[in-house]
């Protein structure tokens, strides 16, 4: 039987037109098989609760982010397997990155991933860390940062920023792009009136973050650090397999 089947592979294997036709056509029903349902999908992307679209102070900490190119040595995306899930957490959603223009996966980990690195350490360690990361991880090889913290950031061009992001789809209302000025300021001022700001961006963090008085580079990075997987409460969150 067996010898049988693999003489009649043999024509397909001797001649090479024959073969590719076979590959192709292999191929082809593998394809549709695997992209045809997502046709059919209304959604490919998980409904959790709590997303929102970045803050203003948030969003720009992110482009900072891009700039100095953190996605070179950190992933944001945690992979469903064991050990990345005990060590980073609940492995990433799809939901988590819907806001994310581009995404930032990333495709190397010299670093650890920062999917959900918000919350894990105070404002003072991540000032300490980006002013010279050996200082608090001494065999470090995280390059200084501390530029950031000498470098005034004004909100200036943070209302086209947002109109922006609504353009590719990100769901800012009118009342955020109005606001977007004021929130932007609000966020690094524990002082400010910022409960309008924490009704628009639910769980937004509100701090001095990098201890200076005057708005930096620093704190935006910082403000995007510390959101960071926060948004999706997951004791509340059951997979779609398992509803
Ligand atoms: C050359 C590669 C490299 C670049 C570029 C880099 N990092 Fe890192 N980062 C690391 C390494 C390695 C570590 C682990 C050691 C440490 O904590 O310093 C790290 C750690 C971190 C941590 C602590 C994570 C944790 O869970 O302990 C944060 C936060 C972080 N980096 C943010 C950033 C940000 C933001 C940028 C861009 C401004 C950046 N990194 C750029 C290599 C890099």
């Amino acid at each position: 039987m067996k010898t049988q089947f693999l003489q009649r592979h043999q024509i397909l294997e001797r001649s090479p037109t024959l073969l590719f036709v076979f590959s192709l056509l292999t191929v082809t029903i593998g394809g549709i098989v695997e992209i045809a349902p997502l046709f059919y999908l209304e959604n490919t992307i998980e409904e959790v609760d709590g997303m929102r679209p970045y803050s203003p102070l948030e969003l720009a900490g992110r482009d900072i982010y891009i700039r100095e190119g953190c996605y070179v040595c950190h992933s944001q995306m945690i992979r469903p397997m064991r050990d990345e899930v005990e060590r980073y957490g609940h492995y990433s959603l799809a939901a988590e990155s819907m806001y994310d223009h581009p995404f930032q996966w990333g495709s190397k980990r010299t670093g650890p991933d920062l999917a959900r690195v918000g919350g894990r350490y105070s404002d003072a360690w991540h000032v300490d860390h980006f002013n010279n990361p050996q200082s608090v991880v001494p065999e470090s090889i995280m390059p200084k940062y501390a530029f950031l913290g000498r470098t005034p950031i004004e909100g200036e061009h943070i209302e086209d920023l947002l109109r922006t992001h609504r353009m590719v789809g990100v769901p800012y209302t009118e009342e955020m792009i109005e606001n977007a000025v004021f929130d932007f300021a609000a966020q690094g001022d524990p002082d400010s009136d910022w409960d309008a700001l924490v009704e628009r961006y639910p769980g937004a963090v509100v701090s001095n973050f990098d201890g200076q008085p005057e708005l930096t580079e620093m704190d935006a990075l910082i403000a995007y650090m510390q959101m960071l997987g926060t948004l999706v409460d997951f004791s509340t969150f059951t997979p779609d397999a398992s509803r």
